[in-house]
C-alpha cells in the first residue's frame, strides 16, 4: 500500500535490530488488511531509550515492539504497564494512545496460543520450562496460571528460584526450580507432558546444540522450542525422531506478533499471512 499523509507508524526498537522479523510480519499483515500503517526497525542504543520513547510521543508513533536489550529498561518510561509485563519485568509491546504509553508483554499469551493452536493444551499437564530469561519469564507466568504443574530449570539457578517463588504466590501452586544439569533435566522430564526450551541454546550459529539428550524424548511428550533460527532446531529434530509432538519457534513468534498487531490496530491479525511472511524470510537466511 502506498504511504499517505495519514499513514500510522509502528516499529521495533532494539540493538542490534538488523535481524528482526517484526517489519516483515507486520507490513505483510497491514497490506493484507489494507490498513494504512507502516512498520520500521529502529536501532536504539541503551542510553537513548528514554529519548526514543519521548520521540514516540512527539511523532505520534502508534506502536512499538521492544526487543533486546530494552525489554526491562522501557518499564521506567511508560505511563501504564499491564500486570503480566509488571510481573515478568519485561515489556515487548507499547501502545501510544493520545500520548500515553501503555506497556504489554505478549510473549506469554503468544506461547500459550502457539501451543493451543497446534493442539497442545497445558491445562491438567506438567510443563518443564528451560530458561529464566526475558522470554522464559513471560512464558513461565502464562504456564503457572494455565498448567497443573511447572518446573523451571536455568543455567544460573538463582533467577529460576526467584521466578518460581514469585509465581508460586501468584498462581498458588508449587513451582520447582533447578539447574540445567543432565540429572535435573532427566528427573523433571520423566513426569512432564510439555517441554519448552526458552533458552537461546540451539540458535544459529550453534545449531548443533541441544540441552536435552535424545534418549529422554518420548512419543507422549509435546516439545516447543522458542528458537526459530534454524527453522528446525536440533531439539525439534530429536523430538520429531522420538515421535513427540513438535511446535516450532515460528509459531510463538507469529502469535506474540499477532497479539501486538491486535493491540495497535484493534483488528484480528491475519495469522496465516504473518506465518507465510516469516517462513519465506527464514527460508532464505
Ligand atoms: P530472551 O529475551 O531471549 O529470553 P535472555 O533474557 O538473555 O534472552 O535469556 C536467555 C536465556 O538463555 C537465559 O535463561 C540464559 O541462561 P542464564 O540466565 O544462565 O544466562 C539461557 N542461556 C543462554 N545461553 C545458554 C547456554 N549456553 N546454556 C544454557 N542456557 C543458556
Amino acid at each position: 500500500m502506498a504511504m499517505t499523509g495519514k499513514t500510522r507508524v509502528c516499529g521495533v526498537i532494539g540493538d542490534p535490530i538488523e535481524h528482526t522479523l517484526s517489519p516483515i510480519m507486520h507490513n505483510a499483515a497491514f497490506n493484507a488488511l489494507k490498513l494504512d500503517y507502516a512498520f520500521l526497525a529502529f536501532k536504539v542504543k541503551p542510553s537513548e531509550v528514554e529519548n526514543a520513547l519521548n520521540g514516540m510521543r512527539a511523532l505520534n508513533i502508534r506502536g512499538l515492539n521492544v526487543t533486546m536489550p530494552h525489554k526491562s529498561t522501557v518499564l521506567n518510561f511508560l505511563d501504564r504497564v499491564d500486570l503480566s509485563a509488571q510481573i515478568v519485568n519485561s515489556v515487548n509491546t507499547i501502545l501510544n494512545k493520545e500520548s500515553k504509553l501503555f506497556g504489554f508483554n505478549t510473549d506469554g499469551v503468544g506461547a500459550l496460543k502457539a501451543l493451543r493452536e497446534n493442539g497442545v493444551e497445558p491445562k491438567g499437564r506438567k510443563v518443564l520450562l528451560l530458561g529464566a530469561g526475558g522470554a522464559a519469564r513471560a512464558i513461565a507466568y502464562a504456564m503457572a496460571k494455565e498448567s497443573d504443574e511447572l518446573a523451571v530449570l536455568n543455567r544460573t539457578v538463582k533467577p529460576a528460584q526467584e521466578l518460581a517463588k514469585l509465581l508460586e504466590k501468584l498462581a498458588n501452586k508449587k513451582i520447582f526450580a533447578g539447574s540445567l544439569s543432565p540429572k535435573e533435566i532427566q528427573q523433571n522430564l520423566q513426569d512432564s507432558d510439555i517441554l519448552i526450551n526458552a533458552t537461546s541454546v540451539g540458535m544459529k550459529p550453534k545449531a548443533e546444540e541441544s540441552l536435552v539428550a535424545p534418549k529422554l524424548l518420548r512419543p507422549d511428550l509435546a516439545v516447543m522450542d522458542i528458537v526459530y533460527n534454524p527453522l528446525e532446531t536440533k531439539l525439534a529434530k530429536d523430538a520429531k525422531a522420538a515421535g513427540a509432538k513438535v511446535v516450532s519457534g515460528v509459531e510463538m513468534l507469529i502469535y506474540q506478533g499477532a497479539a501486538s498487531f491486535e493491540i495497535w490496530t484493534g483488528k484480528s491479525a491475519p495469522v496465516e499471512v504473518m506465518r507465510q511472511a516469516a517462513l519465506n524470510h527464514l527460508m532464505k537466511v
